[in-house]
């Protein structure tokens, strides 16, 4: 079957101008609901969440996004449908298509996601996997042009960590396709995957944008208007795996230094949350005892103060989603 074109499953499937009107969309759609605007374009649509992970910000952005804009959705959890389990994805994707006029997908594998694009005849929009974080993207673009006064081409970020997560991965293939500035600083054993550096480069020699992968923190920060990091053991990988990135990316974490190593008195933070950056968490308690840290990839007085903006990062999710489903729904679209 032919994948619907309103489906979303990486950002590759996106050209420079689809992700921008995507993102106009968003902002107009954000006005709408600030100025109690808002028209529901998805009114009687019924939409299908699967969420084979946890999550707070995209689960509560696919929700409100619809019930905002009038369409009903249904849940999917970690367990209590036969997905993987009983029945194969293909199947899965057949049965849904006859019931439901989209269908978001958090899961592990890439390939399940475009599986489901493949069977399902409705929109499939990925709402992470171990790969691509297509959805929060969106989110943190809009961020960024929100924090900034001149054109997007100008503007330079930095992500430090695991350059091998879905969120590093992501940011590094948006930025190539919009022409921006893009870094990533992380130790060259956790670099993106080579494939991913190439397709990077390919499409920064078309769109004009600088990229930069380096194992030096200075040098990745130095002249960057946005400095972003993410949890340094994702969603899926083991506990056990604590004891080797710590020692790794401490260098990288993100604190005052290293942000005033960028040498610009507007720097601003940026995380996709959630985020380590205090002992208020179980997790936060557990790597004190362990390792002694309070807070991981971004110290507490970063994470608080003016330069954060990880909360109206979080607010964006819900507008761009909302864009996403409008884009692919939307009455009269
Ligand atoms: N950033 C993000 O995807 O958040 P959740 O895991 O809470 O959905």
């Amino acid at each position: 079957m032919q994948r619907h074109p309103g489906s979303l499953l990486k950002e590759l499937d996106l050209d420079k101008k689809e992700l921008l009107a995507l993102l106009e969309l968003a902002g107009e759609l954000k006005r709408a609901t600030a100025e109690g605007t808002e028209k529901p374009q998805l009114t009687g649509r019924n939409l299908a969440l699967i969420f084979e992970k946890a999550s707070t910000r995209t689960l509560c952005a696919f929700e409100v996004a619809a019930y905002d804009q009038g369409a009903h959705i249904t849940y999917l959890g970690p367990s209590g449908s036969h997905i993987g389990v009983a029945e194969s994805i293909a199947d899965t994707a057949r049965v849904l298509g006859r019931m439901f006029d989209g269908i978001e997908f958090r899961g592990f594998d890439q390939a399940a996601a475009e599986q489901l694009a493949d069977y399902a005849g409705v929109p499939v929009w990925n709402g992470l996997t171990t790969q691509w974080h297509p959805t929060q993207m969106l989110a943190d673009i809009l961020t960024m042009t929100e924090h900034s006064s001149g054109p997007l081409e100008d503007v330079s970020y930095c992500f430090l960590g695991d350059g091998r997560n879905n969120v590093a991965r992501s940011l590094l293939i948006t930025g190539a396709i919009l022409g921006m500035d893009v870094r990533i600083g992380a130790p060259r054993e956790l670099w993106p995957p080579q494939d991913v550096i190439d397709t990077a480069h390919t499409l920064a020699a078309e769109s004009g944008a600088r990229v930069l992968i380096t194992d030096d923190p200075a040098k990745a920060v130095a002249g960057s208007d946005f400095l972003y990091t993410d949890v340094w053991v994702s969603m899926g990988e083991s506990d056990a795996d604590w004891a080797v990135r710590v020692p790794l990316l401490l260098p990288f974490r993100v604190t005052t230094d290293l942000m005033a190593a960028s040498g610009r008195t507007g720097t601003k933070f940026m995380h996709c949350l959630p985020a380590l950056h205090d002992t208020d968490t179980e997790l936060g308690r557990r790597l004190h005892d362990q390792f002694g840290l309070d807070g991981a990839e971004v110290s507490n007085d970063v994470f608080e103060s003016e330069a954060s903006i990880v909360f109206d990062q979080a607010e964006n999710r819900l507008h761009t989603i909302k864009a996403v489903l409008v884009n692919a729904l939307g009455q009269g679209r």
